[in-house]
């Protein structure tokens, strides 16, 4: 391929924007919240409308995988497909998930969260930015390709996922049993990271790993009367507060024996990247609305999002918190709760000191158990590889900038699955302004001028990367 096609892509994308937006806007209107049971019919529509897009654009052996359909499991289907027609040239694998995270609390959206609009130059909705419109950015790509040079400068397998913000255990599966099909796959690209600030190209060499749990305590049989029972009978609520609360000390350590032992620090290259990213505190803290920052003191904000482990209490559940007042012991609570990793902690080693810590600190009026809902290691990306390297340079020609490389504090659990089970150079990226974008927050939302840089930025990586 030369330069005159790239030139006639990157046009073709230019001249067909408004049908490019129209188009993602019809995408995002599908309710695709993959954890919650009600919408699973809407998760399957997302599927289908993506494999028929698709199959529509000119990709080849376009498939639903389907995954496990019981009374206990509802998994959603893998969509595959391939374009395999430039022999010689690399095999990029394109991850992304068409699935996206609940959207309560709906009171806060400006806008309906599955009504598509644009205010002061971005896209508004539910998943516009993780990751409907970066799936969009390669499928509009692949067919600004496909519409004028009719080829595509390299070959490109497809595996995108609809479970990747519930428990992604289909792909993860799918991966792990190392299918012919993805044996020939030279490098893979996941299209759901971010930019770090708006205009300033991005590229994310580690992610955060996960463990995912679920405390439940149980006092009693059954519910009592708080002011007949009360004084004798352990309360579920107050029982989990206090195991909830002996997990960390006053100034945020957290107090699982060996949660820290195995971390490895950050190089000296990273932290040097990380003190020059436009990055101010001060703005962050009032950005977020917060009184104060928490974690160490002695290292910088960057450095406690990506470099250090985090334990978060998602909900407390029990009793009764509905308008009105009810005077009950509760028999039963609950609480979510997950830990991020960081290069170096085993999450199966966190998984048996958290519950071995639970049971500890469970006093002998309660019953506690522990339910893992699913983990990940975090991981660092190797960034001297080319796949990296014509990465960095697409987005410098695209945006006029030198790309800043970070890493980034959320999780992405199969892209460490794909560098250990294919053994291959992996690049996460993104378009979207971390900042701004409000990620499985309300009012999600992605600039449209970046999404736009993030097609013209992609078609020129498949280029590069076909040279
Ligand atoms: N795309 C995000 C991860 C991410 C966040 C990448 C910010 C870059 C910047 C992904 O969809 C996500 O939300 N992952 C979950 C995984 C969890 C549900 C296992 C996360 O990090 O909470
Ligand atoms: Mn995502
Ligand atoms: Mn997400």
């Amino acid at each position: 391929m030369n330069q005159a096609q790239l030139d006639s892509a990157i046009a073709h994308a230019d001249l067909v924007e408004q049908a490019t937006l129209d188009s993602l806007k019809t995408f995002l209107s599908i309710e695709s919240i993959s954890t919650l049971p009600a919408h699973r019919t809407h998760v399957r529509m997302a599927a289908e409308h993506v494999r028929d897009e698709l199959i529509a654009i000119g990709m080849q052996n376009v498939q639903l995988i389907e995954g496990i359909v019981s009374d206990t499991k509802h998994e959603f289907p893998l969509i595959q497909a391939e374009w395999m027609n430039a022999p010689g040239k690399p095999v990029l694998l394109l991850y992304s998930h068409y699935d996206v995270q609940p959207v309560d609390p709906l009171d806060k959206w400006v806008s309906p969260p599955f009504d598509p609009v644009i205010r002061n130059g971005k896209l508004f909705a539910r998943g516009v930015a993780d990751d409907k419109g970066q799936l969009w950015i390669m499928l509009k790509s692949i067919e600004a390709y496909m519409k004028t040079a009719g080829t595509l400068p390299v070959n490109i397998k497809i595996l995108f996922e609809g479970e990747e913000e519930s428990d992604g255990e289909h792909i993860a599966r799918y991966v792990a049993s190392k299918p012919d099909w993805l044996k020939d796959v030279t490098s893979v690209v996941v299209l759901d990271g971010a930019m770090f600030a708006a205009g300033l190209p991005t590229i994310t060499n580690g992610l955060r790993g996960i463990v995912c749990a679920e405390v439940e305590v149980t006092t009693l049989s059954g519910d009592r009367h708080s002011g007949m029972d009360g004084g004798a009978a352990p309360n579920a609520v107050r029982e989990l507060a206090r195991i909830v609360a002996a997990l960390e000390s006053d100034d945020g350590k957290v107090l699982i024996p060996g949660f820290y032992d195995d971390i490895l620090a950050p190089d000296a290259l990273e932290l040097a990247s990380w003190a020059k990213i436009p990055f101010d505190p001060k703005k962050y803290q009032a950005d977020i609305g917060a009184t104060e920052l928490i974690g160490d003191q002695s290292v910088s904000v960057p450095h406690r999002m990506w470099g250090l482990p985090t334990l978060e209490v998602h909900g407390i559940g029990g009793g009764f918190s509905e308008v009105g007042f009810k005077t009950v012991i509760p028999a039963k609570a609950n609480a979510k709760i997950s830990m991020r990793l960081v290069p170096g902690m085993d999450p199966a080693k966190i998984e048996s000191a958290f519950a071995a810590f639970i049971a500890k600190v469970t006093p002998p009026q309660a019953k506690s158990t522990v339910r893992f809902l699913g983990n990940a290691p975090a991981m660092v990306v190797q960034t001297s590889d080319q796949s990296v390297q014509l990465c960095a340079q697409a987005l410098r020609e695209t945006f006029h900038k030198d790309p800043v490389y970070i890493r980034c504090g959320g999780s992405i659990p199969i892209a460490g699955q794909f560098a250990r089970d294919l053994n291959v150079p992996i690049l996460i990226t993104g378009f979207y302004n971390e900042q701004e974008a409000n990620l499985h927050a309300p009012n999600e939302n992605f600039e449209v001028a970046a999404f736009y840089e993030g097609i013209e930025a992609f078609i020129r990586y498949l280029y590069l990367m076909g040279q």
